[in-house]
């Protein structure tokens, strides 16, 4: 979608808002697959209840990227903007146990800035790559840590209400890879309760959690991590690779070798490659396992 040239660009310039014409998510996403899009980078946080009513009074779609590593985007000219978070450097600050983090800032940087004050407990995630945002609205996992574990307060905007909000931990549900917040709530900072830990033992943990991840994970590759949640008691990758279907294809996307459960893009892959070997896979477990695998990726496709 185009607003360059509309008057409403000059009113999000006025508001201190970068905009970005004809940007291929292609370039902003892990995959490595997404359409072309007009991009706004708001640069303050105060500003954006404006921004947004902005928005929706002119009837402009749009969507929130973080990292865009747990996101297939769909091809083509897409029907609605981008939008980035502000974050200030290095985005995050330690009071005691306490951490206090901007959504937009990344999620490994925070795992590492809060070991070298001593905070640990979230050694499991320091490969999980993406936002802290991402992380919070998805509840990222890893290596028996979730983040939701260690969340006190979100700040948010709450597209329900057009404010800005700060809702405690305790009100939040944050269950395997899904949580409460409403799918319009847009994170903004985080405070985050860790304990104290040595960093010389927190470097060891993350050490180990690399080292399992190197050993088992395409992490050199194009992917967007897991594709599908693993099913209640089971293995999604499992199950995939007892079908044989490492290396299956449908056009460039393919079964990555190394994990079952991250599909590749192997050279050019569209969106459109990747759901169809997403359906080939999930119609081949179901026929096999008579279990319906659910997606974990973000499909963004209107
Ligand atoms: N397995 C296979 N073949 C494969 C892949 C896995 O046989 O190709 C087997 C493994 O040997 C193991 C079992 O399946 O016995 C589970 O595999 P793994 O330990 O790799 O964990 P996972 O359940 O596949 C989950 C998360 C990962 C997270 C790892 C480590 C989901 C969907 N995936 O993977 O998260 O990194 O545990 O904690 O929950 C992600 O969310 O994107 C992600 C990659």
């Amino acid at each position: 979608m185009r607003i360059s040239e509309k008057p409403v660009a000059l009113r999000l310039k006025e508001l201190g808002v970068e905009l970005r014409a004809g940007v291929s998510l292609s370039e902003k996403t892990s995959l490595g697959i997404g359409g072309t899009t007009d991009e706004l980078l708001l640069r303050r946080f105060e500003t954006i209840p404006e921004v947004m009513r902005l928005l929706a009074n002119e009837r402009i779609p749009y969507r929130f990227l973080g990292g865009g590593t747990n996101v297939l985007v769909d091809d083509g000219e897409l029907p609605w903007i981008v939008l980035h978070l502000p974050t200030s450097q290095p985005g995050m600050r330690v009071e005691g146990n306490a951490a206090y983090v901007d959504a937009a800032a990344d999620l490994g940087g925070m795992v590492t800035f809060c070991a070298k004050h001593d905070l640990g407990g979230m050694e499991g995630l320091i490969g999980v790559p993406g936002s802290v945002g991402g992380a919070l609205r998805m509840n990222a996992g890893a290596y028996g840590t979730q983040i939701g574990s260690y969340v006190r307060e979100v700040e948010l905007y709450r597209a329900a209400s057009g404010e800005i909000e700060t809702v405690r931990g305790n009100d939040i549900r944050f269950d395997y890879r899904h949580t409460s917040f409403a799918p319009d709530d847009v994170m903004l900072r985080v405070k985050l309760e860790l304990p104290s830990k040595p960093f010389k033992e927190i470097l060891a943990g993350i050490r180990v959690c690399n080292e399992k991840r190197r050993a088992s994970q395409p992490l050199n590759q194009k992917s967007a991590g897991c594709i599908f949640k693993n099913p209640a008691g089971g293995s999604a990758g499992r199950m995939i690779d007892e079908l044989g279907l490492k290396g299956h294809r449908a056009g460039d996307a393919m079964v990555s070798d190394r994990h079952a459960n991250f599909f590749i893009n192997a050279g050019t892959a569209s969106c459109a490659d990747m759901l169809r070997l997403i359906d080939d896979v999930r119609e081949r477990v179901h026929k096999n396992f008579g279990v319906e695998l659910e997606n974990e990726v973000i499909l963004w496709k209107n």
